[in-house]
């Protein structure tokens, strides 16, 4: 089955910060998921580089917006790499072939009557490039997102005609009740389309930094058609010679973080209507991260926590951990460094990292460093059978939170396991010899399927320990707890997190 996941692509104005980091990792442990059971996965994230975001902040700098987006592009692939982000590929929305297949695709939109000329008047806001409606502008005239002042806009501008797709909204909304998840938003994409859609500006006159309008070469583009559009732009080109359109379009997941929900819930299923192409099964929407003080993290407010020296300081799997544990998917959650330290010393050193040395350092002084072939404890084995299916379920519905939390239960019960049946006391007594097989036979196999699980989570981590147990694979059918210890010979492992 295909399976295609994408992000949001990430304004290129500003270097990335931790919100950034934290929607490509949770669509990453998605992906990586799939993957395990076996789909045949596209993963999509990059860049978006033109419109005015972009063009004033390179304006503020004295630079060429082409100048700022290399730039600035370098850094956000450089940091889905620290992250250990498997996309499939990343899109620029500056290479040459996007730009043709926005024309392409957005002439087709002329063509079949969508799109017509007129004058926009509006507040608008040039870091969000959107114009804002008046009952959420902020006292002062200040963008509700980036509290700045908004600027009265007037120009001519080409209209997509947005208007004329209610109907068909409200029918989509009425038969996917899944197609925004989770359902708080889906309320709110609803009733943003009943409270009656008015036609959006599709171009920009003043503009040059984008792509050019085909039917009229001194607009380009509004910044938002061109994004979107991305997702379908990549398929075409993302593997030279070959076009992967029809693998797998349409989208099966799209992830955004809720200040961009009337783009991709509204706009985009209307624009791909307008398009006559399939619209995607799910818009996947989390919250925000918030800095210390509990406002949505954003360069613009200054309260940004570089992902940068979290990494430095911790390793990509402490931070992956630490985001898909802490901030619950959907929710908003306030992060900062000390947060970080205690999850690592607290459950990442002291718990899986403690019972994966434990559980070694045990097998090698008791059993010879062979994981013992004999029959698991099958009353612990029982607390095990179900939680694959558990854990697959929760992430079906994209909740990566609550999927970890089902593993992380697991590792405290095998931190438990391992007082209550205490090897060191059965390896004392030559009577003992049979239970202490068991025991380590059940440890081994414990620690083996929660690795399994915990490796989308923690790729890197769980691949050291996984190959530590002499049990390297890591497919989803590999999570469940087997009946007989593995017989394998295991091999020394230095500390997974070390303390510092
Ligand atoms: N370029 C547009 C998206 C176009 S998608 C066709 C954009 N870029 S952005 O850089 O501002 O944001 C990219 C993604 O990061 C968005 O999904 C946004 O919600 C997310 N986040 C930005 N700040 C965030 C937090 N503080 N917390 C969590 N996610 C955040 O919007």
């Amino acid at each position: 089955m295909s399976f295609y996941i994408t992000t949001a692509i990430d304004y290129v104005n500003a270097q990335p910060h931790l919100g950034h980091a934290y929607e490509k990792i949770s669509t990453d442990v998605l992906a990586r998921h799939k993957r395990q059971r076996g789909e045949d996965v596209f993963f999509l994230t990059g860049t978006d580089e033109h419109g005015e975001p972009v063009a004033d902040a390179a304006r503020d700098q004295g630079i060429e917006p082409r100048v700022l987006a290399d730039r600035n592009a370098e850094r956000f692939k450089k940091l889905a790499a620290r992250l250990n982000v498997s996309n499939d590929f990343f899109i620029r929305t500056t290479d040459p072939q996007h730009e043709t297949m926005v024309q392409e695709v957005l002439l087709r939109v002329y063509r079949n009557g969508h799109v017509y000329k007129g004058i926009y008047e509006g507040w608008y806001c040039p870091r969000c490039a959107d114009f804002k409606v008046e009952n959420e502008i902020l006292e002062g005239n200040l963008c509700p997102i980036h509290e700045i002042p908004l600027t009265r806009e007037s120009e001519e501008n080409w209209f997509f005609r947005l208007s004329s797709f209610q109907e068909r909204l409200v029918r989509l909304y009425a038969e996917q009740p899944d197609f925004v998840m989770p359902r708080h938003h889906y309320n709110e994409a609803l009733s943003f389309i009943d409270s009656g859609l008015q036609d959006v500006s599709l171009s920009r006159a003043k503009l040059k930094w984008g792509v050019q309008v085909p039917w009229d070469p001194s607009h380009v583009f509004y910044v938002w058609f061109d994004a979107l559009l991305n997702y379908y732009t990549a398929l075409t080109y993302a593997r030279a010679g070959e076009d992967l359109t029809a693998r797998y379009w349409p989208a099966t997941y799209h992830v955004i973080g809720k200040d961009i929900l009337k783009f991709h819930t509204v706009y985009w299923p209307a624009l791909l209507m307008a398009a006559e192409l399939d619209l995607p099964h799910h818009v996947f929407v989390h919250g925000f991260l918030l800095g210390a003080d509990g406002r949505k993290m954003s360069k613009s407010l200054g309260n940004v926590l570089d992902p940068f020296e979290v990494l430095d300081q911790f390793g990509t799997d402490a931070l992956r951990f630490y985001l898909m544990r802490d901030v619950p998917f959907g929710a908003d959650g306030a992060v900062g460094m000390a947060a970080v330290r205690t999850r690592y010393d607290t459950e990442l050193a002291n718990e899986y990292g403690n019972l994966a040395s434990r559980t070694i350092a045990m097998i090698a002084r008791y059993t010879n460093g062979h994981i013992p072939d004999v029959a698991t404890d099958s009353a612990l084995a029982s607390e095990f059978d179900v939680l694959p299916a558990e854990v697959a379920a929760v992430l079906d519905r994209a909740d990566p939170t609550r999927a970890l939390d089902l593993i992380w239960h697991r590792v405290r019960r095998l931190n438990r396991y391992v007082e209550e049946r205490s090897p060191w006391e059965l390896a004392r007594s030559p009577d003992d010899a049979d239970r202490l097989r068991e025991t380590l036979a059940s440890l081994g196999e414990g620690l083996r399927a929660v690795s399994v699980l915990l490796h989308p989570y923690m790729p890197e981590t769980t691949e050291r320990l996984l190959g530590a147990l002499g049990s390297p694979a890591t497919e989803f059918d590999r999570a469940l707890f087997a009946e007989h210890g593995s017989g394998a010979r295991i091999s020394p492992l230095e500390p997974l997190f070390p303390k510092q």
